[in-house]
């Protein structure tokens, strides 16, 4: 045998084959809220075992794995969350991002259960599957349609603060993000740039949701609502559209034909910004941006991720003049297409 042979080992086979112990551990306690429970103090294992109705089989293990992973800290036998779970996933907190896990935990994860027959079927393996619809049931009752909005500006809150300082604001007066949920964009980029108008634009069931939230920062007189379905209906015009995790959502067709509409309502100079977790050109290094394209296998009819290669032509296929792409946070970047 080779060295080499012998420095090839299975270890890191063996631990991305069964990783998902590790999330599933982590989304399995926010189910039980155990993040919640800690909030006020740290508990002892016995404690924390009845607060969350827990066997005693399971109780310990569970605890100190959560320690492990990093999710828990374990002094002198009380278990107390870390600075991190303590801000962003005790329900009570403002900055809570739960919303997002919670929503992975009862539906990604079984259907990403379905993965193997979506690769070999090219089939939706959520909701659809069975003839239910997520969006719709969401817009139907307020209080998920609330959470989920909430969870948008939870996942996206790195790339607004990103992108507030990454884009030539001081050239522009008017910003309208297309699909905006709660508005946490345009919030953030009115926040940081004063002379800023617009707003956000999305179906009506979210203008609620927009309203309070836009409210809350003391910017309404700024940044309004535009209700609208931007498919069927014209696009709002402003000197800068925005489409944040919009285009991976679609076919190829449909993304070109959200470009053209954006082209159309753009002034000359203006500019669009697409961003989602864009994958690198050589289509090897953002393996979330890959797995995010799988996820819109399981959720979408014909969603999926593309390279900023590929945005790129499309951009300058509907007549934008110029195209970069740029980092946001982790692993999304920024398309840039200026009309
Ligand atoms: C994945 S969320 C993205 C939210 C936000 N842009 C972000 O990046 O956090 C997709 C948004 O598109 C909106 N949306 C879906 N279909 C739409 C349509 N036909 N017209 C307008 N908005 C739509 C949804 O309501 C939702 O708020």
């Amino acid at each position: 045998m080779s060295g080499d042979q012998h420095a090839v080992t299975p270890e890191a086979i063996l631990q991305l084959g069964l990783g998902f112990w590790g999330p599933k551990t982590l989304l399995s306690a926010l189910e039980l809220d155990l993040f919640s429970a800690l909030a006020a103090a740290p508990l002892d294992a016995e404690t924390l075992r009845q607060r969350l109705g827990l066997h005693q089989r399971s109780a310990r293990d569970f605890f100190d794995a959560l320690v492990a992973l990093g999710m828990l800290e374990r002094r002198d036998g009380r278990y107390a969350n870390t600075p991190a779970t303590a801000r962003f996933l005790d329900r009570a907190q403002p900055a809570y991002i739960g919303g997002m896990l919670e929503m992975a935990n009862a539906r990604l994860y079984p259907f990403w259960g379905a993965l193997t027959e979506g690769l070999r079927t090219g089939q939706p393996q959520n909701e659809a599957k069975t003839g239910g619809n997520f969006f719709s049931a969401l817009y139907q009752d307020p209080e998920r349609l609330r959470q989920f909005a909430r969870a948008m500006t939870g996942m996206s809150m790195g790339n607004t603060q990103v992108l507030a300082q990454a884009f030539p604001w001081q050239d522009h007066q008017t910003v309208i993000d297309l699909g905006c949920a709660q508005g946490g964009m345009p919030v953030q980029l009115a926040l940081a740039h004063p002379h800023l108008g617009g707003g956000g634009f999305d179906l009506p069931p979210l203008r609620p949701v927009f309203e309070e939230y836009v409210r809350a920062f003391g910017l309404d007189d700024r940044l309004r609502f535009y209700p609208g379905d931007f498919f069927a209906d014209p696009l709002p015009a402003a000197d800068v559209l925005i489409m944040g995790h919009i285009l991976h959502d679609w076919d190829l067709p449909e993304k070109r034909h959200l470009i053209a509409k954006a082209y159309a309502a753009l002034p000359s100079g203006g500019a669009l910004i697409v961003y989602d977790a864009i994958i690198d050109d050589d289509r090897r290094r953002n393996a979330f941006g890959l797995l995010m394209s799988l996820n819109m296998l399981i959720e979408t009819p014909g969603g999926f991720d593309y390279t900023g290669a590929d945005c790129r032509t499309w951009l300058r296929d509907a007549g934008f003049r110029e195209t970069r792409v740029a980092p946001l946070a982790g692993p999304e970047s920024m398309v840039v297409g200026v009309k």
